[in-house]
């Protein structure tokens, strides 16, 4: 909903004030009990995600097992919906799926605040997807806290690309733009944000949602450009890219208006594919 960039720190990360929104996308992961530790799956990037030991999934499995000090040993399959380097996080929503289900297959009794703890260490995004909802996330994102509103569902069009963008390139491309001619930004806060989620407005809302990373995903592609346009034409409340992009998301004012958005995009013929979705949803949990 909201992503404020600041400077680059001596770690390679950039701080953050961001606000994460879960929405109704979802990856499902099996965890059945095995001799090794082996990950299949279906779907989403079959063929072209690696499964071996870069994986974040058989990463996640791994840092698990070493806390908790059990062997990594389990069969993974990975039914993936959420396309690769979207910036979706779908890639940290498997992570935190299989941080949830080695807990329970290892019987290791984790709390949620101790698997966020190993989450942080495997991506930014982990521990946020491990609680869900909407929430504040400060720190290099890693360090979340639920934001408190009456709960309300908002409306959102996900317009699909074909390809990815490299989160590391997208920030990079950010730190360029800003050097020349600008100066290193401040980090802006999310107060605007927070006071317009309590307002349960959705045109409040969508006047108060960014992304600080949109400049430079446009600038890697700039026919992302085309995308926002044709959802404002479409009447969204709020057209942006999501994360590091390339996913475009919208904002409309109910389930029908999302249809209809949804149904413009396609037609303009500007995306691979968009679909409707809503939030808040939990993260990852057990079925
Ligand atoms: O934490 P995660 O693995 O998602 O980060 C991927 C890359 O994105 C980092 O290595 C870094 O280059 C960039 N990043 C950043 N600042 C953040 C989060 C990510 O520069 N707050």
């Amino acid at each position: 909903m909201h992503l404020a960039v600041g400077p680059l720190r001596a770690d390679g990360y950039h701080e953050l004030n961001t606000v994460y929104h879960a929405i109704s996308l979802f990856d499902e992961l099996t965890a059945r009990a095995g001799d090794t530790l082996a990950l299949t799956m279906e779907g989403e990037g079959a063929g072209t995600l690696a499964l071996d030991e870069t994986n974040l999934i058989i990463r996640a499995a791994r840092a698990l097992a070493a806390r908790a000090r059990v062997p990594a040993h389990a069969r993974l399959h990975l039914r993936k919906t959420i396309p690769l380097a979207a910036g979706l996080a779908g890639g940290s929503a498997d992570a935190a799926a299989t941080l949830l289900a080695c807990d329970l297959l290892w019987g290791t009794g984790m709390s949620r605040e101790e698997l966020a703890e190993v989450g942080a260490t495997l991506g930014s995004d982990v521990p946020f997807l491990l609680h869900g909802g909407t929430a504040l996330g400060t720190g290099h994102g890693e360090s979340v806290s639920p934001i408190l509103a009456r709960p309300t569902t908002w409306h959102w069009v996900v317009a699909l690309a074909d390809g990815g963008l490299s989160t590391p390139e997208v920030y990079g491309k950010l730190d360029a733009l800003r050097d020349s001619p600008f100066p290193p930004k401040a980090l802006s806060d999310a107060d605007d944000l927070m006071s317009a989620l309590r307002q349960r407005d959705p045109a409040v809302l969508g006047a108060a949602l960014g992304n600080d990373l949109q400049p430079a995903a446009i600038a890697l592609r700039p026919a992302l450009s085309e995308v926002l346009e044709a959802g404002r034409e479409a009447g969204a409340l709020a057209s942006l890219v999501s994360g590091s992009g390339p996913t475009c998301v919208f904002l409309a004012a109910d389930a029908k208006d999302a249809e209809r958005i949804a149904a413009a995009l396609d037609a303009a013929g500007v995306c691979r594919e968009a679909v409707t979705a809503r939030g808040p949803m939990p993260g990852a949990r057990v079925t």
